[in-house]
């Protein structure tokens, strides 16, 4: 075996995966609240940007090669039903018009209510309980509204039932039958949201996920969501975490034949990132995480490393 671990080129030569930039999405937070951009403690390195810069960090990250990015918005103001969120002249709104505008990046959007709602869950609340069809109305809003604003790709991450076909069927009824979706399918109820959730100020104020994101101990229920998305019309399907779910990626690999994305998580990149800068290892491991995901059989990574790749590895 040793014969073609020889040299660097050799090496090279038998590698069977390479990470290819037009794979990678970069998650990009605009925060109305703000005035400058502001770095998130849980995850060094990363920052929320105002609507005031945040057309010059995405012209700065296109100028690094980043081809996609998947966007999320912190509100000016929150409330029950989370109704900032399908304002037309909204932050996530206006920023994918200064984006297609500016750039042309891809531009993915993330379709939640929890940054909107006071509450911080994912969806309308009626005595403790998240109503799942009353949800399903007001992600319709949601998905229109970003669809006018321009967005290419919207991307529900709510997991409520339905939503996929409830949004498909909301855009194509609005004119919007080109625009495509990519389903938060498999989504886990993950210890490793626990920084993006600084970030968004989106934790839950009561209760926690565990209603509407998967049981981490459950693999074959991962395949029934995703069946259901494609049914429902999905374009693209996701699963998320992605490190601590590379068997759920590679059985999704294997079922089905749609895109197939992985989202590696705010928690995944503060451990990486955490480990790096007290010196506990190197920045290789970076490349071996990513690496990972597309070996177990993603198609895409979206991942907070992604202006890091471009800045570090040559192409
Ligand atoms: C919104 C949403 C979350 C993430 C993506 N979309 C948070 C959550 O479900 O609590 C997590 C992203 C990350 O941790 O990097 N529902
Ligand atoms: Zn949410």
């Amino acid at each position: 075996m040793r014969r073609i671990r020889t040299t660097p080129r050799m090496r090279d030569l038998v590698a069977e995966t390479k990470i290819d930039p037009s794979k990678l999405i970069m998650p990009v937070f605009v925060d109305e609240n703000l005035k400058n951009m502001a770095p998130i403690n849980s995850m060094p390195g990363i920052y929320t940007y105002p609507l005031e810069t945040v057309g010059k960090y995405l012209e700065s990250l296109e100028s690094k090669g980043i081809r996609n990015i998947l966007l999320f918005g912190v509100p000016a103001h929150k409330d029950a039903m989370g109704s900032s969120s399908y304002d037309p002249n909204g932050g996530v709104q206006k920023t994918i018009k200064i984006a297609k505008e500016n750039t042309s990046l891809t531009v993915m959007t993330d379709l939640c209510l929890c940054e909107y709602t006071d509450h911080g869950h994912c969806g309308i609340v009626e005595k403790s309980i998240i109503n799942n069809d009353r949800t399903l109305d007001v992600y319709d809003r949601i998905a229109i509204s970003y669809a006018e604003s321009g967005s290419d790709v919207i991307a529900p991450s709510g997991m409520m039932d339905g939503q996929v076909g409830s949004i498909r069927r909301a855009l194509d009824q609005s004119g919007f039958n080109g625009t495509s979706i990519l389903a938060y399918s498999a989504k886990y109820s993950s210890n490793l949201f626990g920084p993006f959730r600084e970030a968004v100020k989106s934790a839950p104020g009561f209760g926690d996920r565990k209603t509407y994101q998967m049981d981490w101990r459950n693999s074959r229920e991962a395949m029934r969501e995703i069946e259901l998305d494609i049914k429902e019309g999905a374009d693209m399907i996701m699963v998320k975490p992605a490190i601590f779910y590379l068997d759920i990626i590679s059985e999704a690999r294997k079922r089905f034949d749609l895109p197939l994305a992985a989202y590696s998580v705010s928690g995944e990149y503060s451990m990486i990132k955490k480990a790096i800068l007290e010196g506990y290892m190197n920045e290789n491991i970076i490349l071996e995480g990513m690496t990972s995901v597309f070996r177990a059989g993603s198609d895409m990574l979206i991942t907070y490393f992604a202006e890091w790749f471009m800045e570090n590895v040559e192409q």
